[in-house]
C-alpha cells in the first residue's frame, strides 16, 4: 500500500494545529503508521529540502524548519500521496481550495503549516530520512 511522509512545520505545532492536521487524514480514511515529535538538525534540513538548494528563501527555509519542534507522520493508503497534497491545498495559501488545510488555517507561503511528499520518488526519500524501519509500524485498520 502507499506511503506519504507528512510533517506539521513549526508554524503549526506553534499554533496548536496538530490535532486538527491529524484529524482531517484521520477523517479521509488514511492510516497513521509512524509519527514523531522532534526538533530538525540543519544537516537534516538541508537534505529534507536539497531540491530547493540555491534558490532564494533557501536559507529562510532551513531557518524557519530548524526554528522549533515539528510532528513528522507517515501516512498509508491509496492514492495517499496526490490525496494528502489535495487535503494540505497548493503550496501558496492564496492558491489554495477553500477547506483544504492550508486555504484554512495559513495566509503566506512560508507559513503555510505542512509539508507532504509530491511523488512517489520523494515520499521513499522523506519517510527513510525521517524514520527507521522499525519506526514504521504495519497493522491491520479495522475498517
Ligand atoms: P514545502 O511543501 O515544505 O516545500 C518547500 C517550501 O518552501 C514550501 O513548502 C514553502 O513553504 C516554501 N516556498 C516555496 N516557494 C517559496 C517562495 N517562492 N518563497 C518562500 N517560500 C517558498
Amino acid at each position: 500500500m502507499e506511503k506519504t511522509f507528512l510533517m506539521v512545520k513549526p508554524d503549526g505545532v506553534q499554533r496548536q494545529l496538530i490535532g486538527a492536521i491529524v484529524h482531517r487524514f484521520e477523517e479521509k480514511g488514511f492510516k497513521l503508521v509512524g509519527a514523531k515529535f522532534m526538533q530538525i538538525s540543519r544537516s537534516l534540513a538541508e537534505q529534507h529540502y536539497a531540491e530547493h538548494q540555491g534558490k532564494p528563501f533557501f536559507e529562510d527555509l532551513v531557518q524557519f524548519i530548524t526554528s522549533g519542534p515539528v510532528f513528522a507522520m507517515v501516512w498509508e493508503g491509496r492514492d495517499v500521496i496526490r490525496l494528502a497534497r489535495k487535503i494540505m491545498g497548493a503550496t501558496n495559501p492564496l492558491e489554495a481550495a477553500p477547506g483544504t488545510i492550508r486555504s484554512d488555517y495559513s495566509s503566506f507561503m512560508s507559513r503555510n503549516l505542512i509539508h507532504g511528499s509530491d511523488s512517489p520518488e520523494s515520499a521513499e526519500r522523506e519517510i527513510h530520512l525521517f524514520f527507521n524501519s522499525s519506526e514504521i509500524i504495519e497493522y491491520k485498520k479495522a475498517i
